[in-house]
Formats: structure tokens, C-alpha cells, sequence
């Protein structure tokens, strides 16, 4: 066995190290603020824990109202934060009885889910992540933060950083698919966007980095199912998208749902206070997630709520959502002296500093402006940000020259469920987005001025959920006199997001056997999926000329479908996710392991199924162009590397098709020889390269020593000697490598 040197790898384990020194407890250790100190020896225990009380007003069912109880709370300063209120009218209205009425006038922090768009939608997270375009991911997030600032909003519950690779959980819509690389990559992204540079912009919200830790990867894809998954698999996977959100800046943190190793994230000292606040430095707010405090009962690790709000405190949280446990339930436990007032203190502290620094105790109403909430929301520049966001999103997965369809005067029939469908376009997590704004793909086609030289027919055809075939047959007679057919079908918006988990994920309905019915007419179709996950698509793949994979796009959806199908936008988007050729795969993900005995189609006893292959319908990585690209190999310009070594690789790529377009062009690493077992491939860089029609470019990249390094059978962070192969192409799939020594 080969021998193996441990590489500290130091700027990362310094920093943590000195952060651990400096941490050493649950909460943040803010600098004292002479402010804050004053206004904390003012404050009862009673105001103190209302700090950390965060509740819903009821808006959501109900339009903008709140419980009467609720209002008291803030007049008596037992509740310090608010979600589910937005609109400068109704923020400030609350505002008003916090600044007016309360003993201490402590403004409330107000938050809200906005999670890919306020008013302005764009795709649903998992379709950004398609777009592999950080400055454009960077920037709705900051659209979303602005308008949801302009609606007096100081708070979103975003970016979710949840790697997962099960499609059956309906939440890996609120994420960035299944590979901690580019998750990181985009994690930090969504930081800065909806951040900024400091608190206290009128146009940015604080981000929240949830849900900590490890919710995507729930047992058997069920929502808030316990993660059992190793602390290896853990660290290696799920963690890195959390910890590059904190480095980012992220000011608070949001608890899971579920159990990890035993212990209920909200209860859970080794991940609120080890991991997150002593490992990664984190220095702002943890909130909980709905009631996540209370359900430590049910999870049977506590006997009542108090001993629950116990818990929650020890182990690092310092505001609890909706749950009502520290508002009412945990003075016992600080006059019997569990929890040390000190502990409260510095959980008091920490969020009255990040009041402080939005500005609110020199004006609360800072984020409550009219004129600026009517010039913001729904803006021009924002709805041609989504568009633009919408159109990178779009993955073309199957193409036998169907598309575009350029230059060609034609009849087409428009079908499917979702083909004029504006109120799904939103997606779910759609916060104030209103499918009424929504541009359906039917208005886009025939709005773009290429519509000119066609002739529509639009028929729905079926619903996406029931078994209603009684239009199949005017469709049928309609495709009979097209020359091509576009065909909307897909999932309705609440088939994907929180608590939608699904063991079959087939496009529901009747919708895949009105295609069937299609094909047999015998007329090209380009079928145009919208949904919210990975879904299983052999069929839509068999009898489709081509696929376009359009996510949930948001408010210009319809636009962007045009210049994709019309050609005026030569698709570039690639799977954040793996899409399997049926639910028995799952969970199925480019980085596994190789086994001891790797597929082999000739020997039995080797790793498969003996129903289907090994291979995913369409990789990670995954997505076609109308141009092609051809890749160079893949040069270092030498082979043998020391171990605090930088590798650089360079490749060559052009276009060598008839279209301009755009490549992601993706380097993965395979660690032939290790002291544990490593996958057979590893995201560790992307470049997203624009290359006219044969134009040539040569693209370097940079493996540092941490991109090689991994967790040893001690835990350590190391980088061991010897072969790596570097792979660089289009997708996962990709056999274009070169290989590297380091000694
Ligand atoms: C529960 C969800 O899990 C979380 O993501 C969300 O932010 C809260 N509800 C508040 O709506």
C-alpha cells in the first residue's frame, strides 16, 4: 500500500483552528456593541427571548393580516421578527406597533421566502443551476433581494444549499442539483447577490443558508426523513455548499427538519456549534426551521417542549421559527439554571447587531419607501433579467435536427397541457409571483417576430394530472394537417417543492400517451418538459425528434421558449442533476464509487441490474447545443507535480458546428490510487466559453492541492501521492483525459 503523507491543508485548517479558539460556544461571540450592551441591561428576560421569537402573520391564507396575540406580542416586546409579511404598507403598519407601542421600540426584522424572484420570477433554483452562468445566477439573486427589499422586506430564506441526488425528494427544486463543486460555486453566488457588499443597502435582503444540515439527503427520498449517511459522505458531499455560503458572508443560518446521526438538527450541538460556529467560523443568527423545536418531541429525543427549547439552546440555536418554545416554554430551564442567561444574552446580541447594522434603530422604516416599491417590482430591466435567465436555463436534451426551427414557413400545432399555461410558470417557492405575469411558451411563439412565417393551431390536448382523453382525437386530426408539433407537458407547480416527495416520476397523467398517440401521426415533435426535478423521461426521449428540458422558467418563460425553438438563442444549459432511465436507479449520481467489481457486461457477478444498464438516461453535466464543439486533449506541461504544487491543464476547444454558441466546458479528477476509496470522477472546475462558428479557444485551469485532497481513514484532510487523471469535455460522461503524477 502505498505510503501517504498527510498535507495540512493550511490556509483552510488555520482559519478554522483560529476560529475554534475564538468561538468556543454555542452562540456567536459578537464584539460587544456599547449600544446594544445599554439596551440589553434594559431588556426583562421576557424582551429577551422575545428577540428570538420569529413568527408568520397570517398572509398567506388570509391576505395581509396578523392574530390579534401576535400584535401583542410585539407591543409587549415578546416577538422580535415576522415572516410572511411584506408590502411596505403592511410592514409598516407592524412596524409602527414595535416602534411606537414597545416598552424598548426595538424595530422587527421582517422576512419572507423569496427564494427565485419576489414579483419578477425567475427559473426555480434547479433551472438557474442548469444556466452554469455564476454572474447571471449572481444577479437574479440580487434582483430578488431588491424587490423584496423594496416590499420592506429585510430577510429571505435563501439560498437553500441542500446538495441532493434523489429526485423523488420534491425539494431538490429549491436547489442546485446533486454536486458539491458547482452547488459551492453557486452557493457563494446567491450569497453575493442577495447580500451585497455590507449590510444595510436598501436593495439587499441578509440571506439565510438553509437547511443545515445535510435535509437533501432524506432516507429513501422521503421529506424530513432522518440522513443517514456517514460523516465521510457528509463532509465530502453535503457540507461544502453550507460552508462555502458561510464564507461567503451569509448572516444567518435556518436548522433542518430531519435527524442526522441520531440527533435532530435543531437539537444538534456537534452541527449548530462543532460544525458550524467552531469548523467554519459562522458568526451571525441561527433560526430554526417551522417549528422544528417542538417536533424534537416527536422525533422522541426529548419529553416535552421545554426540555426541546433546552436543547435547542445548548446546542447553538438562537431563534426559534414559529414554534412559540422560547417565547414561552424555556424560563424554566433558566431559572433552575440549565441555560445561563449569558447564553441568551449572546444570542440577544447577535441578532440585535444585525438589526442594528441593516440600519433599523436609526430608522425603521428605511426598507419601507412607496416610491421605491413601485419603481422596483416588475421593473423593465428586471423582467429582461429573467428573460435572459430564463433562455440560459433551458436544456436541449435530444435534437435529430429538428430544431431550430429557422427560416422555415410552417404550420405548427400547439399541444399539451402546459403550452399556454401561465400559472405553473412560477414554480413553487414562488413567494408574491403571480402566474397573471407570466408569459405562456403558446404567447411567446407567436409574439416573437419569427412567428410571422407560421401558422398556429393551439389545442391543450389533456390535463397533466387526471385521465381525460376526450380531446386526443381532435388533437390527433389538428397534428394531421401541421408540420410539426410542439407538445407542453410536464408536472403542475405543487408536484415539486416541500413535501412533494413522489416514487414514480414519470411525467403524470395521460400526457406521455398523447405523445405516443402523436408519433404515430408521424409528424416531428419537439416535446417541451416543465417540472421541478429529474424526471424519468425514456419515453418522452423514444418518441420525441426533440426535447427541450424548460424547468419552471418564471415570469418570461414563454419568451425564452421562442428564441430557443425560433434559434435566435443557441441553448447552453447542462444538468445540475442526473436524470435516471427509471425510479429503481435512484439514488443514481455521477460521483460513485467503483466497487470491487465494476460493470463488466460480460461477467455476471459484476455491479448491475440485469433489467437495465448501469447508465443514466442523460449524465450530470449533460446537455446539447445546435452547434457542436470539439475538444483538444487535455496538456500539462509536465507530468510529475510536487504535493503543495498547483496543477495547470490546458485544452483546446472550437466550434466546430454552423451556429455561434456557448460551452460549459467542465474538469473533473479521478484519484487513481488512495488510501480510501474515491470517485470515479470529481467536479473541480467549469469555464463557461462563448466561440463563434469555427472559432478555436485554448482554456487553462488550476487544481490546487486541496482540489485534490480528500478525507483519510482518520478524518484528516490530506492530499496523497501518486496518479490522478484529469478529464476535461461536455458533460460527466467525458473520456478525454490526461494523467498526472504528484510525488
Ligand atoms: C419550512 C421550509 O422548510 C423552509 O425552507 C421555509 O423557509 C420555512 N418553512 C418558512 O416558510
Amino acid at each position: 500500500m502505498k505510503q501517504y503523507i498527510i498535507y495540512l491543508l493550511t490556509l483552510t485548517l488555520i482559519f478554522q483552528l483560529s476560529c475554534a479558539k475564538k468561538m468556543g460556544e454555542t452562540s456567536a461571540k459578537v464584539k460587544k456593541d456599547p449600544f446594544i450592551e445599554d439596551l440589553l441591561k434594559k431588556m426583562t428576560l421576557d424582551e429577551k427571548l422575545g428577540q428570538m421569537s420569529l413568527f408568520t402573520t397570517d398572509w398567506e391564507s388570509t391576505g395581509p393580516t396578523i392574530r390579534a396575540g401576535y400584535q401583542n406580542d410585539i407591543r409587549s416586546g415578546r416577538c422580535g421578527a415576522l415572516f410572511n409579511s411584506h408590502t411596505v404598507d403592511f410592514t409598516t403598519k407592524l412596524q409602527k406597533i414595535a416602534v411606537e407601542e414597545s416598552r424598548l421600540k426595538i424595530p422587527l426584522l421582517f422576512g419572507y421566502d423569496v427564494i427565485h424572484g419576489y414579483k419578477t420570477m425567475f427559473p426555480i433554483p434547479l433551472g438557474e443551476a442548469a444556466s452554469w452562468d455564476l454572474f447571471a445566477i449572481e444577479n437574479s439573486a440580487y434582483i430578488m433581494s431588491k424587490e423584496g427589499a423594496a416590499a420592506g422586506l429585510h430577510w429571505t430564506f435563501a439560498p437553500m444549499v441542500d446538495i441532493s441526488r434523489d429526485p423523488r425528494w420534491g425539494r431538490v427544486l429549491e436547489g442546485s442539483g446533486e454536486d458539491p463543486f458547482l452547488g459551492s460555486r453557486i452557493a457563494e453566488a446567491r450569497v453575493r447577490g442577495i447580500q451585497g457588499k455590507q449590510t444595510g443597502q436598501t436593495d439587499r435582503l441578509l440571506a439565510c443558508v438553509k437547511h443545515f444540515a445535510a435535509y437533501g439527503a432524506p432516507n429513501a427520498g422521503r421529506d424530513y426523513n432522518p440522513a443517514e449517511i456517514s460523516e465521510r459522505v457528509f463532509r465530502e458531499v453535503y457540507l461544502p455548499t453550507y460552508a462555502s455560503a458561510v464564507k461567503a458572508g451569509a448572516k444567518t443560518v435556518m436548522t433542518s427538519f430531519n435527524d442526522y446521526d441520531g440527533v435532530p438538527a435543531s437539537g444538534n450541538k456537534y452541527l449548530l456549534t462543532d460544525i458550524l460556529r467552531k469548523e467554519l467560523g459562522f458568526d451571525g443568527f441561527v433560526v430554526t426551521d417551522y417549528t422544528s423545536i417542538n417536533e424534537m418531541v416527536k422525533h422522541g429525543v426529548v419529553k416535552d417542549e421545554t426540555d426541546a427549547g433546552i436543547l435547542a439552546i445548548q446546542a447553538g440555536v438562537d431563534m426559534d421559527m414559529q414554534g412559540g418554545v422560547f417565547q414561552e416554554k424555556i424560563k424554566d430551564g433558566i431559572n433552575d439554571g440549565r441555560i445561563k442567561e449569558e447564553q441568551i444574552n449572546q444570542s440577544v446580541r447577535t441578532i440585535l447587531k444585525i438589526k442594528k447594522d441593516l440600519g433599523l434603530f436609526e430608522d425603521p422604516f428605511k426598507y419601507s419607501s412607496k416610491e421605491r416599491e413601485s419603481n422596483t417590482i416588475l421593473s423593465k430591466a428586471h423582467l429582461e433579467a429573467s428573460h435572459d435567465m430564463a433562455k440560459r436555463s433551458i436544456v436541449l436534451l435530444k435534437n435529430d435536427n429538428t430544431l431550430p426551427l429557422k427560416d422555415k414557413t410552417i404550420k405548427i400545432l400547439v399541444t399539451g397541457p402546459l403550452a399556454d399555461d401561465k400559472n405553473n410558470l412560477i414554480g413553487a417557492w414562488s413567494a408574491s409571483g403571480e402566474g397573471r405575469h407570466c408569459v405562456s411558451m403558446y404567447e411567446g411563439l407567436r409574439a416573437h417576430e419569427n412567428s410571422k412565417r407560421c401558422t398556429f393551431e393551439y389545442i391543450k390536448g389533456c390535463n397533466v394530472d387526471d385521465k381525460d382523453k376526450s380531446q386526443f382525437e381532435i388533437v390527433l386530426e389538428a397534428a394531421k394537417k401541421a408540420d410539426v408539433i410542439i407538445l407542453a407537458i410536464g408536472e403542475n407547480k405543487d408536484m415539486s417543492g416541500e413535501a412533494t416527495s413522489r416514487t414514480m416520476i414519470r411525467i403524470p397523467g395521460v400526457q406521455e400517451e398523447l405523445l405516443l398517440a402523436l408519433k404515430a401521426i408521424g409528424k416531428p415533435i419537439i416535446t417541451v418538459v416543465m417540472n421541478g426535478r429529474p424526471l424519468v423521461l425514456d419515453k418522452v426521449h423514444d418518441h420525441s425528434n426533440a426535447v427541450l428540458e424548460t424547468w419552471w422558467l418564471g415570469t418570461q418563460a414563454g419568451h425564452a421558449i421562442a428564441e430557443v425553438i425560433y434559434g435566435v438563442y443557441n441553448p447552453s444549459g447542462k444538468l445540475p442533476m442526473t436524470f435516471p432511465r427509471n425510479e429503481g436507479q435512484i439514488p443514481i449520481f455521477y460521483n460513485e464509487k467503483n466497487t470491487g467489481r465494476p460493470f463488466n457486461p460480460n461477467d455476471k457477478y459484476s455491479s448491475k441490474y440485469i433489467d437495465i444498464p448501469n447508465t443514466p438516461l442523460y449524465p450530470f453535466g449533460y446537455g446539447l447545443s445546435y452547434t457542436s464543439f470539439t475538444f483538444g486533449p487535455p496538456l500539462s506541461n509536465k507530468k510529475l507535480y510536487s504535493l503543495k504544487e498547483n496543477v495547470v491543464v490546458t485544452v483546446e476547444i472550437q466550434n466546430t458546428g454552423n451556429y455561434p454558441g456557448e460551452e460549459v466546458v467542465q474538469l473533473y479528477i479521478r484519484d487513481l490510487v488512495s488510501s480510501v476509496t474515491r470517485p470515479v470522477k470529481e467536479l473541480k472546475g467549469f469555464q463557461k466559453v462563448f466561440l463563434k462558428k469555427g472559432e478555436k479557444k485554448t482554456l487553462s485551469f488550476t487544481l490546487t492541492p486541496n482540489d485534490l485532497s480528500f478525507y483519510n481513514q482518520n478524518m484528516e484532510w490530506v492530499i496523497e501521492p501518486g496518479d490522478f487523471e484529469i478529464f476535461i469535455g461536455g458533460d460527466s460522461d467525458t473520456q478525454n483525459k490526461v494523467k498526472i503524477t504528484i510525488l
